[in-house]
């Protein structure tokens, strides 16, 4: 039996130990709130909508996401980590909002149903990134967008001290290889956005599924 710790593959039970300090780590407002901004702005997310948050955490992206869409805007946070989930419904949040426990590998959505995805530093934790974003080009809508944003992959000096620290941690990713993963599972449009100076530490890339 799949233990929640280890749902998709993956051991979350690094994520259930932070979950309770995620939210006052100070990657918050150096690094993931301004992520989150630009994913916004790369969605453009219409009133009406029903969206996708993948590796949702603790719920801080999609409460965003739904703040913009308003009161008729539709959002599902899914994540693997029942810790992180905990916090997130421990939000006070619109009806609109929903938190799923599922990994990015195995959505628990029929094909179409969503208008956009999104996911923040997430995929460097997927265990088999190429089998998830193809789950999430699949529970796009035909002419749904995906908007990912991830930890860039390190400059040699940087992965020599990773390396040394967290052995087996993924060393993010370069845009080209995003971009390919995204073709791969037949997104198309697909682009890298630009991101300031936060450029040399993460990569933004947006898709879309064919109409
Ligand atoms: C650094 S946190 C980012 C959380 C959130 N997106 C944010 O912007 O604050 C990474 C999240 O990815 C989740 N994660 C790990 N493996 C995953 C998988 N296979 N599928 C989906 N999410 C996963 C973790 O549980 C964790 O909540």
């Amino acid at each position: 039996m799949t233990s929640p710790a280890m749902l998709g593959g993956h051991d979350v039970g690094g994520f259930d130990r932070w979950a309770e300090r995620y939210d006052r780590s100070l990657l918050q407002p150096l690094y993931l709130r301004p992520l989150h901004r630009r994913l916004l702005d790369a969605l453009s997310p219409a009133g009406g909508a029903l969206l996708l948050d993948v590796g949702c955490g603790t719920g801080n992206l999609a409460l965003r996401l739904a703040e913009e869409l308003g009161p008729e805007g539709r959002v599902v946070g899914v994540d693997p980590s029942p810790a992180m989930l905990r916090q997130a419904r421990a939000k006070p949040r619109p009806p609109g909002v929903l938190f799923v426990l599922a990994p990015a590998e195995r959505l628990p959505f029929p094909e179409g149903t969503f208008d956009a995805a999104v996911s923040c530093v997430s995929m460097h934790h997927w265990a088999r990134p190429r089998t998830a974003i193809r789950d999430v080009a699949r529970v796009l809508r035909p002419g749904g967008r995906v908007a990912l944003a991830d930890m860039r992959a390190l400059d040699p000096i940087r992965k020599r001290v990773q390396r040394r620290l967290h052995p087996d941690h993924h060393e993010g990713w370069e845009p080209d290889a995003v971009a390919e993963l995204f073709l791969e599972a037949g997104l198309r449009r697909v682009r890298r956005r630009a991101l300031g100076w936060l450029a040399p530490f993460a990569v933004l890339v947006v898709g879309e599924r064919p109409g």
